[in-house]
C-alpha cells in the first residue's frame, strides 16, 4: 500500500493509540503521524519507546481543547487525517469525577471538529481526508441475556462516560451531515492486550495477583463484555481509513463474551501456570474477592459486526484464549513499564476505589 497520508492522532500515548502508531510505523510507511497527547495519567512516552526514532513521527504534548495549538497544526502540518483516540476512558472514575469527561470527550472534540471543518472546506480533492472518531459499545446501553448492538440499535448510554462518548459521536455525526466533514465512526468492545492501564479489568486483576493483592469483581462477577485484542481493533480502524464511507458508523467486536468472573479465573489459571502457586501456597483464585456493584453497572455487551466484515472485510484473528495468555506473559514480561505506569497518581486513585493501595 503506497497511499500517501498525513495523521494527526490523538491520544496516541494511551492504551490503544499506542498500540495502533506502533502498527502503523511497522507495517505503512507512507504514512506520517503527528502525535498529540496531554499526558494525562493513562498516557506514557515509554508506551512509544522506539518510535520517536522514525522521521515520519513526531509527539506534540498538548490538550486537545486547545483549540489554537490545533489550529497551528492542522496548518503546519497538512493534515488529511484525523484518528481521534484521546479521551478519559475509565469509567469508574467518570462516576466519581465526571468534569473531565465533559471538557475533554466532548469539548475536545468539538474543538478537533472546528479545526477539520475550517482547514478542509468543500470535498474538492478531498477523497482521501477522513476524521475518524474511536468510539464505544457502551454508546448503545446494556444488553439483556440475547441480542446484539448493530449499528442502528439507538443510543441509550448510561455512565458519565458513555454519555459523554455518545456526546461527542452526536457531534461528530453533525459534521458530516452539516458540514459534508468526511467523518466515520467506529464503535468498538472491550479492548484488550499489551500497554493497557492497569485500572482496566484484565491488567489490573494481573498487576494485584503478582503482588498478592485481592482480586475485586464487582457484582455477583456476571456481566459481560465481548473481548476484542487491541491488535484486531487497530487493523479494523486501518481498514475503515482505508475503505470506510464518510458518514457511517462501524461496530467493531471481538464476537468472544466472556463473564467477568470466568476472565479473572482465567487469569489466575494463567499465572499459577506462569508464576506458580503464592508463597504461602494458595492459587491466585484464593485471591478473588465480590466487591460492591459499580454503580449503574451495565449488564451485557455484544457486538454484531456483520457490517464491518462484509463491507470492509475485517473480522478478529486472535482468539481470546491465546490473545490473554501473549497478553499475561507481555506483563510478566515488562514489569518496568507497569512500576512505571503506577506513580503516586495512580495509589491515590486505587485507595479511593479500594481502600488500599
Ligand atoms: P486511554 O485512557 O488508555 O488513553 C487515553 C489517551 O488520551 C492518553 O494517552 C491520554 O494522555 C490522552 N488524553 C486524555 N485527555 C487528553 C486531552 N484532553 N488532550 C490530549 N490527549 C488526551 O484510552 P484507551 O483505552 O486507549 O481508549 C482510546 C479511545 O478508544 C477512547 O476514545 C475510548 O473511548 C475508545 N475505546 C476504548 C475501548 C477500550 O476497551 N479501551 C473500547 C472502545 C473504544
Ligand atoms: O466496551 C468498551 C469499553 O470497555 C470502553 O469504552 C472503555 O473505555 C473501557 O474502559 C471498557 O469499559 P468497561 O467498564 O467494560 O471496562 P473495565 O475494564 O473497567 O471493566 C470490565 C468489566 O469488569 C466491567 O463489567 C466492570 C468489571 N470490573 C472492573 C474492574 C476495574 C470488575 O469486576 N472489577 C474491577 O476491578
Amino acid at each position: 500500500n503506497d497511499e500517501k497520508r498525513t495523521l494527526l492522532v490523538t491520544g496516541g500515548c494511551g492504551f490503544i493509540g499506542c498500540n495502533f502508531v506502533r502498527l502503523v510505523n511497522r507495517e505503512l510507511p507512507h504514512w506520517r503521524l503527528i502525535n498529540l497527547d496531554k499526558l494525562t495519567y493513562a498516557g506514557n512516552l515509554q508506551s512509544l519507546a522506539g518510535v520517536e526514532e522514525n522521521e515520519r513521527y513526531r509527539f506534540v504534548c498538548g490538550d486537545i481543547g486547545d483549540a489554537e495549538l490545533v489550529e497551528r497544526l492542522f496548518g503546519e502540518e497538512q493534515i488529511d487525517t484525523v484518528v481521534h483516540f484521546a479521551a478519559e476512558s475509565h469509567v469508574d472514575r467518570s462516576i466519581v469525577g465526571p468534569g473531565e469527561f465533559i471538557r475533554t470527550n466532548i469539548v475536545g472534540t468539538f474543538t478537533l471538529l472546528e479545526a477539520a471543518r475550517r482547514h478542509w472546506p468543500g470535498q474538492n480533492g478531498g477523497e482521501a481526508r477522513r476524521f475518524l472518531h474511536i468510539s464505544t459499545d457502551e454508546v448503545y446501553g446494556s444488553l439483556g441475556a440475547t441480542g446484539l448492538f448493530s449499528e442502528t440499535t439507538p443510543y441509550d448510554p448510561r455512565s458519565p462516560y458513555s454519555a459523554s462518548k455518545a456526546s461527542s459521536d452526536h457531534l461528530v455525526s453533525a459534521y458530516f451531515h452539516t458540514y459534508g466533514l468526511p467523518a466515520v465512526i467506529t464503535n468498538c468492545s472491550n479492548n484488550y492486550g499489551p500497554y493497557q492501564f492497569p485500572e482496566k479489568l484484565i491488567p489490573l486483576v494481573c498487576n494485584n495477583a503478582l503482588q498478592g493483592l485481592t482480586l475485586p469483581v464487582y457484582g455477583d462477577g456476571k456481566n459481560i463484555r465481548d473481548w476484542l485484542h487491541v491488535e484486531d481493533h487497530c487493523r479494523a480502524l486501518v481498514a475503515v481509513l482505508q475503505r470506510g464511507r464518510p458518514g457511517h458508523h462501524y461496530n467493531v467486536g471481538g464476537n468472544s463474551e466472556m463473564a467477568n468472573i470466568d476472565v479473572v479465573r482465567m487469569i489466575c489459571d494463567l499465572l499459577d501456570q506462569r508464576v506458580g502457586l503464592l508463597p504461602d501456597g494458595r492459587q491466585h483464585r484464593e485471591l478473588i474477592t465480590f466487591v460492591r456493584d459499580r454503580l449503574g453497572h451495565d449488564r451485557r455487551y455484544a457486538i454484531d459486526a456483520s457490517k464491518i466484515k462484509a463491507e470492509i472485510g475485517w473480522q478478529p484473528a486472535i482468539r481470546f484464549a491465546d490473545g490473554l495468555a501473549a497478553t499475561i506473559d507481555w506483563y510478566l514480561e515488562h514489569r518496568a513499564w507497569l512500576e512505571a505506569v503506577l506513580d503516586g497518581s495512580y495509589q491515590d486513585y486505587y485507595r479511593t476505589m479500594y481502600g488500599h493501595a
